[in-house]
Order: C-alpha cells, then structure tokens, then sequence
C-alpha cells in the first residue's frame, strides 16, 4: 500500500478487497482515524466530557480509545429511554464504569464471574477457560465505588439471568468473546430490550473472537432487527 505510507499510521495491514475503489477507502479511513482532531478543534463539549472520564478509567478496561467513545455515545443515544443498562463482560471494570457515568439515574448491571472465562464450549473460539482471570473484585468494586448506580453480579451469565426477570433494558454492551456466552446474551437480552434500545457487541470482527460474529449472524438472521458493522469491529443492534 505505497500510497499509503506517511499518511496515516495503523498497526494492522490494510487490504483493500476492490482497487478501483481505493480513494473512496482513503477518505472513509482518513474521515475515521481524524475524527478526533477534528472533534478537538472545534472544542466539541460532549467530546471533552468523555475524555475526561475515560481518562478515569482506562487503566480499568481492554476497550481501546475508539470503541469506548462508541459505548460512551451509546450509553448516551439511549439514556433517555425506560430500562436500565448492562454490561456482559466486565473484567477489571473500566467499560461498566463509562457507561454508568452517563446516566447515574439509570441503574446498571455489571454480570461476569470476575473469574475470567467459564468452560468454553465451542470449537470455534479460540480463547479457552480462564481467560481474563487477572482481575480482582476488590479492584474492580475500587472502581465501582463512585458509581452507586452500578449492581455487580458475580456469576456465570446464565447464572445471573434469572435476578433480571423483572427489569427491561435500554443499552446492554455485551463484551463476552465466546460464542456461547454471546448467543445466550443475544436470547436473554432480546427479548428485554425497549424500543431504541440498543445492543452493542465489541470484538464481532476481531480475528481471535469468530465466536462472536458466528452467535450475533445466527441469532439475528431470525429477527427483523439487523446488526451494523462499525470501522471499530463493534456490531451495534436497534431494538425494533
Ligand atoms: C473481553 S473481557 C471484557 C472486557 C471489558 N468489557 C472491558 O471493558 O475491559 C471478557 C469477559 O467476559 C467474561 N465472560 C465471558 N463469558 C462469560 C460467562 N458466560 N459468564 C460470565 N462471564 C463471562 C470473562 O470473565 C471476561 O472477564
């Protein structure tokens, strides 16, 4: 990618599937990687307040800069409407932290076995029991202390699932790797959302999580709803 070099730096080689189109790619990519210079040149309100916080918590998540500012502004686009939050997946916590910044009105459930993994049960993932073992609860609840709107279930998902009967949701950010754990979301979590709620799934094109892009396109191809894919390998889902 000669025409490439200098103009932007990236970790990851880029392929462009169809070269008659590589202009339309180079803009779409550069609009990408320089939206935040152009958010900080205009002295955007909305953008300083999530730097701000993200600068609490980053230490605390696995979340890179771009995907946070996408949970932010999802936490954000639905804090108006009925029913709590969730995060599935919260590791050492910083994710759960940033959503329940956004609303401490709206009440938001935390669920991991802060344990890491549980028995992985697919062929198809690759991540295996215990990952994600290196948090520790007194940490995360460190975290958690200056948001009272957040509830921690410590527990395998379907463990959890039956304390949550009784809420509906409005933004649940479902950050599971596997493909069970991110179908048994998708089947939970549905049928619980409120109209306009969203569903945001991290990791649903990341090379080592085909789990998750397998449990979202299964459980999806049944429902009206169709999930889109972002530039930051998030799959983001309207409740319908
Ligand atoms: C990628 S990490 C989550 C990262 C987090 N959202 C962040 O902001 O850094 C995935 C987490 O999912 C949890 N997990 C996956 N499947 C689970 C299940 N069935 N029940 C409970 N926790 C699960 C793991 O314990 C792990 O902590």
């Amino acid at each position: 990618m000669d025409w490439l070099k200098g103009k932007i730096s990236i970790n990851q080689p880029v392929v462009f599937p169809d070269k008659k189109y590589q202009d339309k790619y180079f803009i779409g990519l550069n609009l990408y990687l320089g939206y935040k210079e152009i958010l900080l040149l205009r002295k955007d309100n909305n953008y300083s307040v999530f730097l701000a916080i993200y600068e609490k918590i980053e230490h605390a998540t696995k979340l890179d800069f771009d995907r946070a500012y996408i949970v932010f502004q999802a936490a954000q686009a639905t804090s108006t409407l009925p029913g709590s939050s969730a995060e599935c997946g919260v590791y050492r916590g910083g994710g759960s932290a940033l959503i329940a910044s956004v609303n401490q009105d709206r009440k938001h459930f935390a669920l991991d076995t802060f344990e890491g993994f549980p028995d992985v049960t697919s062929d198809i993932d690759i991540h295996r029991k215990g990952g994600f073992a290196d948090t520790l609860i007194m940490d995360v609840k460190n975290i958690f202390q200056s948001y009272p709107n957040i509830i921690m279930l410590k527990d395998t998902f379907s463990q959890s699932f039956p304390g949550l009967q009784q809420e509906s949701f409005s933004f649940v950010h479902i950050d599971a790797d596997l493909y069970a754990s991110t179908l048994e979301c998708c089947e939970f979590f549905y049928k619980k959302m409120n109209q306009g709620g969203i569903m945001l799934f991290d990791d649903y094109l990341v090379r080592d999580t085909p789990g998750v892009k397998k449990a979202v396109d299964e459980f999806f191809s049944l429902k009206k709803e169709f999930p889109i894919v972002l530039p930051t390998m998030q799959a983001m889902v309207f409740k319908l």
